[in-house]
């Protein structure tokens, strides 16, 4: 009897004949399948069409090789995924994904220009109270708002979101009538409106806004706060009524103990109103520095006199001592100073241009009334000394050394190549036989992942690079496309960058790039070009830029056939690109939602503008 075979539990019969046909056809599936799916497993760059028309090869317009690929017959059609709101900002755009950390992007995003960057880290709020409806001169009202935005500036590149508020917040809360109503002393209802204000945004942070985070992104206590969560209803010790953190009952059964309880007749404040067992109390706060009047007029009492004097001026002063102290305590944290990276060493001088001045401005001496003195919690620092500033190199590897600060000048392919070769015009036969691919992404990973590695590797370390967890405190990085560094990185570096400062005793300004001297140069570093070579960089970066935003037929085919050619290049180009992009929008957006309630009800523009301080522009 023929054996029996069955298929779905029925049974079938099979000739001998139409089983090899059943064997043939599933090896020719298997080796359809294979040959049609291989393009998008195998990481390296795409083969340029040999057909070659009329003397000029054709580049594939073939977006990337590891997208799902179009030739694959069997993948499912995908919708690209919907557009995140805001995600477009000066050309660049982007999704966010927690599946970030992929070589490419477009295999995710379906779109050749957006860029996949990780997730924004939620940042927690915190609160400060500022009481707008104290009278005060324009001068002080202008000197506190400098104070406030200071105070912003510095939680803000911290991680966190500094929010003000005003009485308007207070006076919402359902338990601001009861206050009203008793007899209490002036400056405990003073302090109470505080916390019915941060009762009424749901607890969280609430600092003081003479309390400044100064310390590494790593500190413990600011990496505790960042967090968000909050065991019990915690202030610090010795800090006074410098920072609380709570979750919302907390705060609320904190508050109605407060007014309800017996003791807050002759109290004076708000701790003194609850009982001790309220607060869990906690010891350490190294991160944090309080510029209260005591503090101040016990270590500063230059500034402590200034104040006494002149409200106004003295505000400014401190304002100027607390920038300086942020900024000290920066220059603190890199010990081994700023590596301006400058993979081809040979003829990238001009262009890595901004990022030398951006290093030059971070390594100066911050204007400051008292040049010696250190922040209040951290009275060991080393205070700047306009003749040992801080180390500038110009490294051709990207290094994770600790205590380095990194600033880095992507170019795009088309920037690499005219400048690299000195060439002032790029086609396609060029870039076909003579262009090294992704050469500036291999240059700069050559120390930390050595040779003989794929493109698509060396982008996961870029991208880590950038955007990683670790990254953004200890490194920034934008296009070579620019002529300035970025405007608005006081917020990225949370102190104001003493742009054109003087060193406290010369005045001369820093001088322009036509001006200024070649830096000092390593021969570790790679070679330097000749003067003649020098010369003619700007002429070259120019045409670059040109190029870049040209809308001429010419030029955009030239430049898709450098993208196609160089894959990880532009791809790294586009992703630091739309980093730094993202993290201006996501300032922008949070200016905007919080203007709206800047000063409190009742107040006419000026004066709103006046108790935000200037918005970095
Ligand atoms: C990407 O940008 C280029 C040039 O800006 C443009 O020609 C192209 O159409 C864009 N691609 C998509 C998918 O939007
Ligand atoms: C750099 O080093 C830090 C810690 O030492 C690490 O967390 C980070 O991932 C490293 N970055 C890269 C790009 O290797
Ligand atoms: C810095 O100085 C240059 C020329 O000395 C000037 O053009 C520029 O506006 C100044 N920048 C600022 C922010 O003051
Ligand atoms: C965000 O998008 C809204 C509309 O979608 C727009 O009004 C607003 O200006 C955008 N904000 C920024 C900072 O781009």
């Amino acid at each position: 009897m023929p054996k029996q075979h069955a298929l779905f539990g029925r049974p079938i019969r099979l000739a001998p004949r139409r089983v090899s046909f059943l064997l043939f056809s599933l090896g020719l599936f298997a080796l359809f399948t294979l040959f049609f799916t291989l393009p998008s497993a195998i990481p390296t760059g795409p083969s340029l069409s040999k057909s070659i028309a009329d003397g000029k090869a054709s580049i594939p317009k073939l977006k990337n090789p590891f997208s799902s690929s179009i030739l694959n017959p069997f993948r499912p059609v995908v919708h690209p995924p919907a557009i995140q709101k805001n995600s477009t900002y000066g050309g660049s755009s982007w999704s966010t994904h927690w599946t970030w950390l992929s070589p490419f992007s477009s295999s995710v995003t379906l779109d050749e220009n957006r860029s996949l960057l990780p997730p924004l880290k939620e940042r927690p709020p915190i609160y400060c109270y500022y009481d707008t409806s104290a009278q005060r001169d324009k001068a002080t009202k202008d000197a506190e708002s400098d104070l406030l935005l200071t105070w912003r500036r510095a939680w803000w590149a911290q991680g966190f979101r500094p929010i003000i508020l005003s009485p308007a917040e207070a006076m919402s809360n359902p338990l601001y009538d009861e206050l009203q109503r008793q007899e209490v002393e002036t400056l405990f209802k003073t302090d109470m409106m505080r916390w019915l204000a941060w009762e009424n945004m749901g607890g969280g942070l609430l600092a003081h806004n003479l309390l400044f985070p100064m310390a590494a992104h790593e500190d413990p206590l600011l990496s505790f706060l960042r967090r968000g969560e909050y065991p019990g209803l915690i202030r610090w010790e010795g800090l006074d009524d410098g920072l609380f953190a709570g979750s919302k009952s907390e705060v609320t059964a904190a508050v109605m103990t407060a007014l309800r309880s017996p003791e807050k007749r002759g109290a004076k404040s708000f701790i003194e109103a609850v009982p001790a067992e309220t607060f869990a109390v906690d010891k350490t706060h190294d991160g944090v520095a309080f510029y209260n009047t005591k503090t101040v007029e016990k270590l500063y009492s230059q500034v402590a006199d200034a104040i006494g004097t002149n409200r106004a001026a003295g505000t400014s002063s401190l304002n100027t001592l607390v920038n300086s102290h942020l900024h000290v305590t920066w220059q603190d944290l890199f010990t081994r100073g700023i590596a301006v990276l400058k993979p081809l060493p040979t003829h990238t001088t001009f262009m890595i241009e901004p990022a030398l001045k951006l290093a030059t401005w971070l390594s100066m001496c911050p204007d400051t009334p008292m040049p010696s003195s250190c922040p209040p919690n951290n009275p060991k620092c080393s205070p700047c000394v306009a003749s040992h500033p801080m180390k500038i190199s110009t490294p051709a590897r990207y290094q994770n050394t600790t205590g380095l600060y990194t600033i880095g000048t992507v170019p795009h392919p088309y920037t690499r190549g005219t400048l690299n070769s000195l060439k002032d015009t790029i086609d396609v036969p060029w870039i076909r036989r003579d262009m090294t691919r992704d050469l500036w992404l291999a240059e700069l990973t050559k120390e930390l992942l050595g040779t003989g590695l794929s493109a698509s590797a060396r982008i996961l370390t870029f991208k880590e690079a950038v955007a990683g967890e670790y990254a953004t405190s200890h490194s920034v990085w934008f296009t070579a496309e620019r002529d300035e560094p970025p405007h608005d990185l006081d917020w990225y570096f949370g102190f104001r960058i003493p742009v054109n400062a003087t060193d406290g005793k010369s005045e001369t300004p820093v001088p322009g790039p036509e001006r200024r001297p070649k830096p000092e140069h390593d021969p570790k570093d790679g070679p330097i070009p000749k003067d003649d070579e020098f010369a003619r960089e700007p002429e070259l970066l120019k045409r670059a830029k040109d190029v870049g935003k040209s809308k001429l037929e010419k030029d955009v085919k030239v430049r898709e056939a450098i993208e196609a050619w160089n894959l990880a290049d532009t791809e790294a180009w586009r992703f630091a690109r739309a980093f730094l992009a993202r993290a201006r929008v996501e300032r922008l957006k949070w200016e905007e939602e919080e203007s709206k309630y800047a000063g409190g009800a009742g107040h006419d523009k000026e004066k709103k503008r006046s108790a935000w301080g200037r918005w970095g522009e």
